[in-house]
């Protein structure tokens, strides 16, 4: 009975939870001048931080779950969209995210339908420069870090904890297996793990 009664009020409490922070994402959005589509759900508290002159475009019918227990992978870890100035994010339609961290420094391209697992880490930059000189100062560390563009086809499906690094383009349909780290290009229609991430098998469709 107790158990019951205990199911019932975590479901109230977190429905109104999620009511109020999906109005209080989507005002965010707006307010930053994010360009979202119909049906953006935010279920959970999403921190979403932006520069200066940046391009945001979110397609239809995403989703972003941030943490608050809402699946068992996402558990209480936040989720995070960061998009440094004049830096870019654009995300296709029908895409979930499950606490993911998103971190823009110059381009990040996400297609249509893809699936982000809970803890990934999607950066297109080192974010310090390799050089500890560099390094001793903020302004020249942050001048010398190395961006390069990420760009994720339709239809990817990127396992829980992956992180993708900068300049990496994964090919249509392709499938990361969790926990990878991907450092290089993965084509389409493969199924590919490991850190560093490798091709494990092509998929066949047919
Ligand atoms: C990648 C994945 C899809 C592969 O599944 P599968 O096709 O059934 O592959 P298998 O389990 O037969 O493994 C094939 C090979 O890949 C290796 N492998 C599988 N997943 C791996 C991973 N995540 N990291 C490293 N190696 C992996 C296996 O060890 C095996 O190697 P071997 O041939 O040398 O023995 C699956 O392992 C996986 O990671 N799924 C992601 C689940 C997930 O995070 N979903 C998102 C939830 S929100």
């Amino acid at each position: 009975m107790l158990i019951e009664i205990y199911k019932v009020y975590t479901k109230f409490t977190t429905h109104i939870a999620n009511t109020i922070n999906w109005r209080w994402g989507r005002f965010i959005m707006k307010v930053y001048g994010v360009s979202f589509g119909r049906d953006l759900i935010i279920q959970g508290v999403l921190d979403v931080t932006i520069g200066k002159n940046t391009n945001i475009t979110i397609g239809d019918s995403c989703t972003f779950k941030s943490g608050r227990g809402l699946n068992p992978l996402s558990r209480n870890i936040k989720g995070s969209i960061s998009v440094e100035d004049s830096a870019v994010l654009l995300i296709g339609n029908n895409c979930g995210f499950s606490s993911v961290c998103l971190w823009s420094h110059e381009s990040i391209k996400i297609g249509n339908y893809v699936n982000v697992g809970a803890d990934t880490i999607i950066m297109d930059s080192d974010a310090h420069s390799l050089s500890y000189l560099d390094r001793r100062n903020n302004q020249s560390d942050l001048n010398h870090k190395v961006n390069k563009p990420i760009i994720i086809d339709d239809n990817v499906l990127i396992g829980t904890r992956c992180i993708i690094l900068k300049g990496v383009h994964i090919g249509a349909r392709s499938i990361i297996g969790s926990g990878s780290v991907v450092v290089k290009d993965i084509p389409e229609d493969c199924v590919a793990a490991g850190n560093p991430a490798r091709i494990i098998r092509k998929i066949n469709f047919n």
